[in-house]
């Protein structure tokens, strides 16, 4: 469904009510993109967690026409060479319905100014190597592929 020019695409900060279209979006995310089915249970406590801690990050998402449709997450990282944070961009999706209509540029317009005025250095992400539509809306937005590769190690005691 594409939006049209007369209804505008509102971005806002998650509130506790848009839960469960962040839980649903996860969710319908990791199975997309990953081929993944996630434990609804732990995925719900995980989302419930950016709202009830402080600091762990920020929903932000996007509305068209009264309905949720789109999301991310931001987290941060301190930069001590720039003396200066990061915005990190997780958990971006939106509803398959609403694509290639500008949702996703809208949320990441919106991020980036809100990190813009307040001083952010600038705004990361990572994403699957085989996501080749996700990279291209990226590169899309101005955003550089990265000359660093991802490194990582989950810990036997905390997988599934
Ligand atoms: C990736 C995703 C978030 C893009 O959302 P979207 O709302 O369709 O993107 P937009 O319509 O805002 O597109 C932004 C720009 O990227 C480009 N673009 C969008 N979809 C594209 C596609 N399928 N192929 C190539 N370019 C594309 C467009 O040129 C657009 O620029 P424009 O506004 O000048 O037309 C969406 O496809 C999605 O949720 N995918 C599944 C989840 C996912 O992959 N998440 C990312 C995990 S890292």
């Amino acid at each position: 469904m594409a939006t049209d020019e007369n209804s505008k695409i509102i971005v806002r900060q998650a509130v506790l009510e848009d839960l469960d279209s962040i839980v649903r979006f996860n969710a319908a995310m990791a199975l997309e993109t990953e081929g993944k089915v996630l434990d609804q249970g732990k995925l719900r406590e995980g989302v419930a967690a950016v709202f009830q801690r402080h600091g762990l990050g920020d929903y932000y998402v996007a509305e068209f026409a009264g309905r949720v449709v789109g999301q991310l997450l931001i987290t941060t990282e301190w930069s001590d060479w720039r003396n200066s944070y990061y915005w990190w961009i997780q958990s971006v999706y939106v509803d398959a319905d609403y694509r290639r209509s500008g949702v996703y540029r809208a949320l990441h317009t919106f991020v980036a100014d809100e990190a813009e005025g307040k001083g952010v250095q600038g705004l990361k992400l990572y994403v699957d190597r085989d996501n080749k539509r996700a990279q291209s809306v990226y590169a899309d937005l101005k955003m550089n592929h990265s000359n660093y590769d991802l490194w990582e190690i989950d810990f036997e005691s905390a997988q599934d």
